[in-house]
């Protein structure tokens, strides 16, 4: 069992997106990632359901000893950070706040939100930005719009199609004209954040939450005091497991991560019976 880790956890391996960041700014530290790909996509699920999925994830990363917990699935955000963060006593950081205050603080008049119907629904974007704006002494009109078909799209390898490039139009027709920024409220985005930014125009600033919430992960580690302080570069420790595999795990790893990482194999297991080690 690994103590020192940080734990990464999304609905599959689009939140590889959110890792990705995290390798990046925390040179240091070794990871462990859990992509429910069994039960993707949360996006369309209840509440009720969506929790219940969230709770046995975190718990997975807890029993191999994590430090810190990352939700890099928007959706669990949205709708299970507060009672994650009631549940388990180990710092545990969302998606959708630091997105939230990046996308505030960049907008000039209009803020667009695109995620999942269960994100959405939530309101925890649009909740978030006007708290931030008020802070800020800002005046600004705040739009979303569900993209339910997007991440199905990317999870069969659409990412390039005629087809998802119509969708998108359709998506952001009546939508993107009113906004002048726009947060990519999924994990699934960032895969198709130059095909959306050549359908917006590039007048249009778009927000990838991965960047801001590997800072708000290093100073939750320096204000806790549990950052790695050896130099560990060489050595670390990076860590998939998955409760399922199919062609997708592989295809977006490789396309999110590459070969740049000190990557172990891939692992199967079962965080739903008795054998969730
Ligand atoms: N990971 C989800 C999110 O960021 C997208 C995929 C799903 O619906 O499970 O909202």
């Amino acid at each position: 069992m690994q103590k020192d880790s940080i734990g990464v956890f999304d609905s599959g391996v689009g939140g590889l997106t959110v890792l990705k960041s995290l390798i990046e700014l925390l040179p240091d530290e070794n990871f462990i990632y859990f992509g429910d790909i069994a039960r993707l996509p949360y996006g369309t699920k209840s509440d009720q359901t969506i929790k219940r999925y969230g709770f046995q994830d975190a718990s997975f990363l807890i029993e191999k000893g994590v430090k810190l917990i990352v939700v890099a699935c928007n959706t669990v955000s949205s709708v299970a950070l507060e009672s994650l963060q009631e549940n388990f006593d180990i710092p545990i950081i969302g998606v959708i706040e630091p997105a939230a205050k990046v996308a505030v603080s960049i907008a000039d008049k209009s803020l667009g939100i695109i995620g999942t119907a269960a994100t959405i629904k939530s309101e925890k974007y649009i909740m978030l930005c006007q708290k931030f704006a008020q802070n800020e002494g800002k005046s600004l009109s705040i739009l979303q719009k569900p993209t339910s078909l997007l991440v199905p799209f990317i999870e069969d390898g659409w990412k390039d199609s005629n087809i998802l490039e119509l969708v998108i139009k359709e998506y952001f027709k009546d939508f993107i004209e009113k906004v002048d920024t726009l947060v990519l409220g999924c994990t699934h985005y960032p895969i198709i954040q130059d095909k959306i930014q050549s359908i917006c125009g590039k007048n249009i600033k778009i927000i990838n939450s991965a960047n801001a919430v590997a800072y708000e992960v290093k100073r939750t580690l320096e204000k806790n005091k549990i950052e790695n302080i050896v130099k560990n570069k060489k050595n670390r420790d990076v860590r998939l497991y998955v409760s399922d595999f199919n062609d997708t795990v592989f295809y977006l790893t490789e396309l999110i991560l590459g070969n740049k990482y000190p990557l172990k194999k891939i692992e199967l297991v079962d965080i739903f019976g008795s054998s969730s080690k």
